[in-house]
């Protein structure tokens, strides 16, 4: 069932969705968290570090797994995903470093590690709460639109508009921005219980709408958490555009 809440900014959605990740910890301290990178959940991270210096939430029992990494480089680099966690969350709160988990970039064996990886998430018990970045043209994780999706946590080439909008984290230089990269799969993110996707800004607007009332297709690999049973697409104004035609949506918070 697919829910929609509308805000009025990113700084709204950032403080609603820290609280969310709060109180969950609060009901399940040894909460199971899936996590995304990208622009959208910097301020949210900021915002959870900010209640943590306040002694509002604690991260000391939590798990994290993010939901991919770029491959063919080590966790330590600058780009690294690993790296941008770091600076955004996981300096910043009480997140203990061995229940922070990751795929490794630089693994030898990019298939072993993939079955590492959702072997990891399964003897934890599953993922309790995943959110999720969407990109403008639907992907999520880096499971790019393709004639077929995988399942299972994959290795992938990117498409060049993702190492485009990732090319900030390689000191603007495309050519270093990796080809390949190792993401959780359409299952693995669907077998999380609870699924909140977090688009803000205009460029958002087009497959936001399309996810909301388009068909479940593999070219807009978001489509599929229509599938999901409790799912929450967490909006600002400009990325919720399009759907105020065909959407009866409630009002605009702040
Ligand atoms: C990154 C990830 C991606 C991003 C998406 C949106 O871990 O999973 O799918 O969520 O590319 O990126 P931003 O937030 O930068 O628009």
């Amino acid at each position: 069932m697919l829910r929609i809440t509308v805000l009025a900014d990113e700084r709204a959605l950032a403080r609603q969705e820290a609280t969310r990740v709060a109180d969950a910890l609060k009901t399940k301290p040894d909460l199971v968290l899936g996590l995304p990178t990208g622009r959208t959940p910097v301020r949210l991270y900021h915002e959870l570090g900010t209640l943590h210096s306040r002694g509002q939430v604690d991260f000391s029992r939590a798990m994290t797994f993010n939901l991919d990494e770029f491959f063919g480089i080590p966790p330590s680099h600058q780009g690294s995903y690993r790296t941008f966690m770091e600076q955004h969350l996981f300096s910043r709160v009480n997140m203990a470093p061995d229940r922070v988990h990751f795929l490794n970039g630089a693994a030898p064996d990019a298939e072993a590690e993939c079955r590492r990886y959702e072997a990891a998430i399964t003897a934890v018990g599953g993922i309790d709460l995943q959110l999720v970045g969407i990109g403008t043209n639907g992907h999520i994780g880096f499971n790019e639109p393709a004639r077929e999706l995988a399942g299972r946590t994959h290795r992938v080439t990117l498409k060049a508009s993702t190492r485009r909008s990732n090319v900030a984290l390689f000191g603007g230089e495309l050519e270093r921005v990796p080809i390949e990269a190792l993401s959780m799969g359409m299952a693995t993110i669907l077998h999380a219980r609870q699924v909140v996707l977090l688009a803000t800004g205009k460029s958002k607007a087009r497959c936001i709408e399309r996810l909301v009332n388009g068909p479940l297709t593999p070219k807009l690999p978001a489509s599929f958490l229509q599938l999901h049973r409790d799912v929450e697409l967490v909006l600002d104004t400009a990325a919720a555009a399009l759907l105020q035609d065909s959407q009866q949506l409630p009002a605009a918070r702040s």
